[in-house]
């Protein structure tokens, strides 16, 4: 990390990320899309908790995972950046290929990897620091070394891109946590963008949120969808429906060892999904016949 090059991580004006070297390893092949699983299994300790899942994401879209509760949207979204490494009784077989390197290769540095592909969570968590600080911070762990005027116009850059500048341009000494959970929830993905990923996963991000902070949220997405990949977990149809461009939908059943183990169902574009599914379990989920 501490060997990249300051312009590929710091320049605020700079595009997102492409593909080369990640964490010490070249890429490979560059798959179709910039995200990719292969016979994804997930397991927390003997469970397997989501079995074969193979998928690809791509730039510039919005892609969303739907299903019933414990059919291991957020199991896979964790796994797409490694965020599952943090917790001891989780493990990942088969593939997960950012820009063609397998992510779970023995020398891949996760910290990197994280950085790359940042991450949102259901509960707005940005750290009991200013405003300001809540974005300096993580660049500057990632090594940003421009000057204080640099990092004044990173930390604009990435408010403006998550559209909370205009709101806290005059208090950004303020507490982050004294923003309101919608602007708390723009502040964090102001914060992920600060580091420059190319994949920005969100788990929930909105069911924390009243309606308006909600819609808010989701126009930023669909305004973000036009420099990144966007993975979002959604216990909402009708959202899914708005933002995204293709749906992945995921089932859990019995499996013959009596685990209940997810499984991808189908990955569609999501105007097909919602109206013409492919499978049985998908139309049954979307018209409301369980879940
Ligand atoms: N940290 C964990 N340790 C053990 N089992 C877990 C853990 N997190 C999730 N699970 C289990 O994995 C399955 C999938 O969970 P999860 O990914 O949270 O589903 P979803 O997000 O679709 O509701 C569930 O059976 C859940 O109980
Ligand atoms: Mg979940």
């Amino acid at each position: 990390m501490n060997e990249t090059p300051e312009s590929t991580v710091l320049d605020p004006t700079a595009a997102p990320a492409t593909a080369d070297a990640v964490g010490g390893v070249e890429a490979a092949d560059d798959g179709p899309g910039v995200l990719e699983t292969r016979s994804m299994d997930v397991f927390y300790g003997d469970f397997k908790a989501v079995a074969d899942v193979s998928m690809s994401f791509t730039f510039n879209e919005i892609s969303a995972l739907i299903g019933p509760s414990g059919c291991g949207k957020s199991t896979v979204l964790r796994s797409l950046n490694r965020m599952n490494d943090l917790i001891p009784t989780a493990r990942v077989d088969g593939e997960v290929r950012y820009h063609g390197t397998n992510i779970y290769a023995g020398d891949v540095d996760p910290v990197e990897i994280r950085r790359r592909i940042g991450m949102v969570f259901q509960k707005p968590n940005p750290f009991p620091k200013s405003i300001f600080d809540n974005i300096a911070w993580g660049a500057k762990i990632n090594g940003f070394k421009g000057s204080k005027s640099d990092m004044k116009d990173l930390v604009q850059g990435a408010l403006e891109q998550a559209a909370l500048w205009d709101e806290v341009k005059d208090k950004l000494t303020e507490s982050g946590l004294s923003l309101s959970g919608g602007q708390q929830q723009r502040l964090c993905i102001a914060r992920a963008i600060a580091v420059q990923p190319d994949v920005i996963l969100m788990d929930e991000p909105c069911s924390a949120l009243d309606p308006i902070a909600t819609l808010r949220i989701e126009e930023l997405m669909l305004e973000l969808k036009e420099n990144y990949s966007i993975i979002i977990v959604t216990h909402n149809m009708q959202q899914a429906a708005r933002v995204s461009d293709r749906t992945a939908f995921f089932n859990v059943e019995l499996d013959t060892t009596g685990q209940r183990t997810g499984h991808l169902v189908e990955f569609s574009p999501t105007d097909v999904l919602f109206t013409t599914p492919k499978e049985k379990a998908t139309e049954d989920y979307i018209t409301g016949r369980f879940g």
